[in-house]
């Protein structure tokens, strides 16, 4: 039997899984079942990337260890994962010891080939994305200390570090890459990477004496190996590696990497460069897919439009979202997530057109024949092209998806469900129903019906698996795999819940903007014109009733003998007042003159030490109840009002 191992990127545990990581996942997911019904041995991995500064940062932040960190993230991540039917083999974290085990091994086979050595690193470092500005890059050559990927300030480095010596392998690299062309698809990507190598390579710094959270260099304690060096041995440490007779002699080198283009070049350069360096096969191929974007920007934490899959969860079923993801966006292209668009075609084509199919089909054959074909079908034309379609159906779907060109598989697929629905209205079975003489036609014609939508069932069954359960189970049937179904002997209809009950739009958006606060486009506030307010959710209208002013601080005292609060006089451009604010511990009188804030200034006025205080300052608060006053722009009017 022939072998597939496929992987997703391992996942950092300073972010909490998303829509994104949930789409290179499925598409994993669906790949492999996908590959599992073509007769493959499969072997699925995923996993989470748990060392480096980034989680180090994070997780002082939130006052625990990074490990603790890492143990809740990745909770979250195999949560999420088994709501979404991802039958993976293996979860991978890189603080594994069979992983760190196998880390040092590599680092030991490559530094002891002399492709690692030890020098001195000086460059602008990005703690955000972990990695120094290229000096190629222009933004180091004019001295600009800002990140180029994320915009964030870079800190100037010198640290003594090992070096992966990566400029060896332009050439042999740029060879590789000509011998096998479709190791990137698409195939765009590939002609980014050929030109980036061909720009020259430089060694790689690939140690780091300034993070602690990370493999230990073999022997150099001080140090520690550089996330990716790290990150990416997880691939082959996953298997076993450097054990040969382990799942690593079964399934390596990986069939496929699938990732999102923001991190093509460390797999597709710096990857493949340390395999060769440890006399390693090379993977067979890299999907690169393309962002999910929110509001037109990537969705990412830091940009804090990420969106959580269980919102979705609440109304869809998982196949849902599985379907809408691998439906949607052609692979390579980025996609702008709509609720809108999500509801419109689960509604369209889940709830319409493929279950209403199947409910109306199961229907009949329960009601015209109580469950048993008699064996006496008279089939025409008609019944025959359907068979025909659908075989050739079957094979441009097959390939589409060989080609991972799952919404093109998936458009197919909806056509052939449309056409068998057409079918139905113009054979009208319901006309042939009371008629004797044309029960065997009734019978060719629902038959055909149920060969089509179990065969039809096997294609989507990769992307949607669960419900391709529920399909099989309705109709009692049992085989798997692929071709023009039989109903079978044992064919029968039952009963089972609804497959995709109809959500409703007006209900989905009440409850969804309460959830997630995202900025409705122009249609979503259409259909959100009226929400409902549930309990512990305000309406706009109420919202608005708190009138939240810019204002600005023009004197400042400590109220006397107290220790926690500020007697405050403000300018809100209609009136000077008074406020009392309990930030004395934290904020010194001297640095709220002149400052801009906001406050609430249609609170109830309250006495406080004999002050009358007119208004509340706002402020974040965290769980110790330290306050943070937000920084308001400069150019900001006083007298503004937040809304
Ligand atoms: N830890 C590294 C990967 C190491 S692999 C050896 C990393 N982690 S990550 O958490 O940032 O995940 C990046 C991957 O998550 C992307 O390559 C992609 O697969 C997925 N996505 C994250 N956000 C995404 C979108 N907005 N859209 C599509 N995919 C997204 O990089």
């Amino acid at each position: 039997m022939s072998t597939f191992y496929i992987t997703t990127p391992i996942y950092y545990v300073n972010d909490i899984p998303h829509i994104g990581h949930a789409y290179t996942t499925i598409m994993a997911d669906a790949i492999t079942r996908f590959r599992q019904a073509e007769g493959h041995q499969t072997y699925f991995l995923t996993g989470t990337d748990e060392h480096g500064q980034k989680i180090e940062k994070s997780a002082e932040a939130q006052g625990i260890t990074p490990k603790i960190l890492a143990d809740r993230v990745v909770e979250r991540f195999k949560d999420l994962w088994r709501v979404l039917d991802i039958r993976y083999d293996r979860f991978i974290r890189t603080t594994d010891a069979d992983h760190v085990a196998g880390v040092q091994h590599l680092f030991r086979k490559v530094l002891e080939k002399g492709d690692i050595y030890p020098g001195d690193y000086r460059g602008h470092y990005c703690v955000s994305c972990e990695g120094y500005v290229p000096e190629t890059a222009p933004e180091a050559a004019s001295g600009n200390k800002i990140c180029a990927d994320c915009g964030k300030e870079t800190e100037l480095l010198t640290e003594r570090c090992y070096f992966f010596r990566l400029s060896a392998y332009e050439e042999r690299l740029l060879c590789f890459y000509k011998d096998n062309p479709d190791f990137i698809r698409p195939a765009s990507r590939m002609n980014e990477v050929v030109s980036f190598v061909k720009m020259g390579l430089k060694d790689l710094s690939i140690t780091r004496s300034t993070v602690k959270w990370g493999v230990p260099v073999p022997d150099d304690p001080e140090q520690t190996i550089y996330v990716w060096f790290d990150a990416l041995s997880n691939y082959i440490t996953a298997l076993g590696y450097p054990d040969a007779t382990a799942d690593f002699a079964r399934f390596w080198p990986a069939d496929l990497h699938v990732m999102a283009k923001d991190i093509l070049r460390f797999h597709a350069v710096y990857w493949p460069a340390f395999l060769m360096a440890a006399d390693l096969e090379l993977p067979r191929k890299e999907l690169i897919h393309g962002w999910w974007l929110k509001d037109e920007k990537k969705m990412s934490k830091s940009r804090g439009n990420v969106l959580d899959p269980h919102i979705l969860l609440k109304y869809f079923p998982a196949d849902a979202i599985r379907y809408f993801l691998m439906r949607e966006a052609p692979i390579g292209a980025d996609a702008n997530f709509s609720h809108q668009g999500f509801i419109t075609r689960i509604n369209t084509e889940l709830t319409n057109d493929w279950a209403n199919l199947i409910s109306r089909v199961g229907g009949m054959v329960s009601r015209y024949f109580s469950n048993r074909f008699p064996g006496q079908a008279d089939y025409s034309a008609a019944e025959e092209e359907l068979r025909e379609d659908y075989l050739e159906l079957e094979n441009e779907v097959r390939s589409h998806f060989d080609a991972y060109a799952f919404n093109r598989g998936l458009e197919r697929i909806m056509e052939y469900v449309n056409r068998l629905n057409r079918y139905i209205v113009e054979s009208e079975p319901w006309k042939m129903a009371g008629q004797e003489t044309l029960q065997p036609r009734l019978e060719a014609v629902l038959k055909t019906l149920v060969r089509a939508i179990l065969s039809a069932n096997a294609l989507l069954a990769p992307v949607i698996p669960r419900s391709a359960a529920r399909v099989r189970e309705f109709f009692n049937h049992a085989g798997e795999g692929f071709g023009w179904k039989d109903p079978g002997e044992k064919f029968a209809v039952r009963d089972v819940e609804p497959l995709f009950p109809r959500v409703d739009p007006k209900q989905f958006f009440a409850e969804e903007l309460q959830d997630s606060h995202p900025s409705p486009s122009p249609k979503e506030a259409q259909m959100n014109e009226k929400p409902q307010t549930p309990e512990g959710v305000i309406s706009f209208d109420e919202f608005k009733k708190v009138r939240m002013v810019v204002a600005r601080v023009v004197a400042a005292e400590k109220v006397e003998k107290t220790d926690k609060l500020l007697r405050l006089t403000v300018d809100t451009d209609s009136d000077t007042r008074t406020l009392v604010a309990g930030i004395a511990q934290y904020y010194t009188p001297e640095e709220l003159v002149d400052r801009k804030i906001i406050i609430v200034a249609n609170l109830q006025p309250a006495t406080i030490r004999g002050i009358e205080s007119r208004g509340m300052i706002l402020a974040a608060s965290d769980k110790d109840g330290r306050p943070y006053i937000p920084v308001i722009p400069e150019e900001t009017p006083v007298g503004a009002i937040m809304r």
